[in-house]
This record gives C-alpha cells, sequence and structure tokens, in this order.
C-alpha cells in the first residue's frame, strides 16, 4: 500500500524551506542515509526555486509525497507559465554563467526526473530516489 502525504505552500521564496524540511522528515521516515536525505533535500530545494523563480504567476506549490518502502516519491506542481522541456539543454559546465543549474542537480542527484510542463500550462515535476 502507498500512503500519500501532500502539501500546498505560497509560491514564495520563504516558504521553500518548509518543503525541504517536510522531504527531509520523509525521507528519514523511509529509511534513507545522511548522504541520500540531503540529496533529496537539495532537489527539492532547485526544484521549489524554479517554481517560485520562473513561476510568475504562480499562487502555490503543491507537493505530492508518496510513502512507499524504498522509494523516495515527490511530485511538485506549480501553475506559472511552464516551459517548454524540449528546447532545455544542459548546461556546459566550461562555460558556467551563473544560472541553469538547478535541472542539472536534480538530475544528478536523484535516480529519475521528469518534467510535465508547457508554455501557459504551468510545471510538474516528478523526483524519484531509490534506496541504495
Ligand atoms: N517551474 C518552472 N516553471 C517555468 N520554467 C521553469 C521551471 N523550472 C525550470 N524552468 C525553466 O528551465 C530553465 C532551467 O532551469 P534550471 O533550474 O536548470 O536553471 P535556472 O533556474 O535558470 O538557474 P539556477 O537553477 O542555476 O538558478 C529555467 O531557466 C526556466 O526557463
Ligand atoms: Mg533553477
Amino acid at each position: 500500500m502507498t500512503d500519500k502525504i501532500s502539501m500546498t505552500i505560497p509560491n514564495q521564496a520563504q516558504y521553500v524551506s518548509i518543503a525541504r524540511l517536510t522531504a527531509t522528515v520523509i525521507a528519514n521516515t523511509l529509511g534513507f542515509d545522511i548522504d541520500e536525505i540531503e540529496d533529496i533535500k537539495v532537489a527539492i530545494g532547485e526544484a521549489c526555486n524554479n517554481a517560485v523563480m520562473h513561476g510568475n504567476k504562480s499562487s502555490n506549490i503543491t507537493l505530492d509525497f508518496q510513502i512507499h518502502e524504498g522509494r523516495f516519491f515527490v511530485e511538485i506542481t506549480d501553475d506559472g507559465e511552464g516551459f517548454d522541456f524540449e528546447e532545455y539543454a544542459e548546461p556546459v559546465l566550461e562555460e558556467y554563467k551563473g544560472r541553469g543549474l538547478g535541472l542539472f542537480i536534480i538530475k544528478t542527484l536523484m535516480d529519475e526526473m521528469i518534467i510535465d510542463s508547457g508554455m501557459g500550462n504551468g510545471t510538474r515535476i516528478t523526483l524519484i530516489k531509490n534506496k541504495e
């Protein structure tokens, strides 16, 4: 059985830490180790920061966690402007200009990153990490 926990926070920078903290507690409950929890915390922070930074018309961010043994799962949804993920290009690290690392970091830290977004349609990013 998969239990579900959902939370909605205002789409503002000062609430992102609440989402990070909740993800930390859930990952800890699922038995992830300290390094894995740190990875999850950073990834959730980057995804929420993107909602705040780029989802300008958005009013809320919703996080839907699934509680399932051996796997951390969350869907993070904003109702902002969305973007065309087909157009996304991974950063070239030698040419780093101080921006554009968030999705790359998330992808590196998590086992799966699924983006469902479209111009004018908001963004849903699904993040999964399996326990080692
Ligand atoms: N939730 C979102 N809503 C709208 N656009 C998004 C969202 N998340 C990502 N994007 C788009 O994807 C691009 C890449 O995101 P990424 O997090 O990799 O870089 P960044 O946010 O521009 O910079 P950084 O994360 O390093 O501060 C963003 O510039 C933005 O155009
Ligand atoms: Mg970002």
